[in-house]
């Protein structure tokens, strides 16, 4: 392990908390002196960037610039790529050490205080495991990884920090009913629906934070404290961001995606003047979309040739259905060719429209009712009259059951 004298991490750490004030990420002073006393580096020793042709390099100490370009992002607000796992020769990323900010603001934002029993969901690196210690003494810090290796790596790292809360490999889909009740639930990974073990696991009053995505892009952080035995309900963070999906099994794929083959000869033609980028530039709208599509839809684009730049963006499902939608248009519309048993771009001007006749809400705008078994999404208010989707018969039904 490359040694940091204390006073360099130091410095470096206590400039990483102004940093994060002054971004408006760390505002609390108890988690500025958290991010002040917890050395990053020790719990990221290395990690992994892409070159420009997406070949992994991983970070190296053994030069003096190595070093310091090292050091300057374990102390920077970045996140970064901690552990690959090699697929037909592809590194695909299985956990990171999440940016600074995005933890210190969830941890502010889940109102943690002296006492609270806390379990994370997603453990990685053992960083934002390491800031619940300080704070909190490890004996109130759960934490759970789906990875064994990276638990053993977290529990050492830490040990040699002085901290030992309590870390499990496990599905954390399930919880850690053993260590039940909890005051604070913080998942660092994604999850498709909420597993009601977590609620079960909350004391009532508690509350847990968590990505909720129920595809790629289509979801946000959402806040949901247990209000009684039955029930949870809180609102979508009003400020996007997103984690890599739950994984049900060490290294498994996040959704296991098979695709049905096109069927040429049923397409349908029109011109659309949504945006084809709403995917990736209107979350909200996306959700909003995703609710009435498969649950396994998938967005790329797509052009005449792997060098060129894309023309089109490409969506498609399980179930064969398909679209795709120029990205240039005339006048402000875009031809879309769609084919399937779904009009899987309908569902977007659908949600569109939809978006517009309520005035263009943000996510903060929007809130989750959970029941044992039921996710209702609503718009303003919890008993408002736009209370229109059942999440549960539309995904729980489909896939959130099966899966968690
Ligand atoms: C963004 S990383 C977590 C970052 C971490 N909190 C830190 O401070 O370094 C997400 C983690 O979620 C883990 N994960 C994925 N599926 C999981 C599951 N079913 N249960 C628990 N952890 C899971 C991944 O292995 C990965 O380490």
């Amino acid at each position: 392990m490359t040694t940091v004298p204390e006073d360099e991490w130091r410095e470096r750490a206590a400039a990483l908390a102004d940093m994060l004030g002054e971004l408006g990420k760390l505002t609390d002073p108890a988690w500025r002196e958290a991010v002040r006393a917890v050395p990053r580096h020790v719990l990221v020793p290395r990690f992994h960037t892409q070159d420009t042709n997406g070949t992994w390099v991983e970070s190296s100490t053994s030069t003096k610039e190595g070093r310091a370009a090292w050091l300057d992002a374990v102390y920077s607000n970045k996140p970064l790529v901690t552990a690959l796992r090699q697929d037909a020769e592809v590194g695909r990323v299985v956990s990171s050490s999440s940016q600074p900010g995005l933890m210190t603001r969830m941890l502010e934002a889940l109102d943690i205080r002296d006492g609270h029993r806390v379990l994370e969901i997603g453990t990685g690196t053992g960083y934002n495991a390491a800031l619940l210690s300080h704070r909190l003494g490890g004996e109130n810090v759960f934490s759970v990884d789906v990875e064994p290796d990276l638990v053993d790596l977290a529990r050492s790292r830490l040990a040699e920090l002085g901290h030992a809360p309590t870390l499990v490999a496990a599905n954390g889909a399930l919880g850690l009913a053993e260590h039940a009740p909890f005051d604070r639930i913080i998942a660092t990974c994604a999850v498709p629906a909420i597993p009601w073990a977590w609620i079960e696991q909350l004391r009532v009053g508690g509350t847990v934070l968590t990505d909720l995505k129920i595809t790629q892009n289509a979801g946000n952080l959402v806040k949901v404290t247990r209000t009684s035995e039955h029930r949870a309900e809180g609102r979508f963070d009003p400020t996007y961001a997103a984690f890599m999906g739950l994984r049900h099994q060490p290294g498994g794929p996040a959704q296991p995606v098979t695709r049905a083959a096109r069927d040429s000869a049923d397409v349908h033609e029109s011109t659309s003047p949504v945006d084809p980028q709403t995917p990736w530039k209107n979350m909200v709208v996306w959700f909003l979309a995703a609710l009435d599509l498969h649950a396994d839809v998938t967005i790329g684009y797509t052009g005449p040739s792997t060098t060129s730049p894309p023309t089109a963006v490409t969506l498609s499902t399980s179930d064969g259905s398909w679209a795709q939608i120029a990205l240039a248009g005339a006048h402000g519309l875009h031809e879309v060719t769609q084919g399937g048993p779904q009009r899987l771009w309908q569902a977007v001007e659908n949600a569109h429209d939809l978006w517009n006749h309520l005035s263009r809400p943000d996510w903060g705008q929007f809130g989750l009712t959970i029941t044992p078994n039921s996710h209702t999404l609503w718009h303003d208010r919890p008993d408002s009259e736009q209370h229109w989707t059942h999440l549960t018969e539309m995904i729980h039904g489909k896939r959130w059951a099966k899966q968690l």
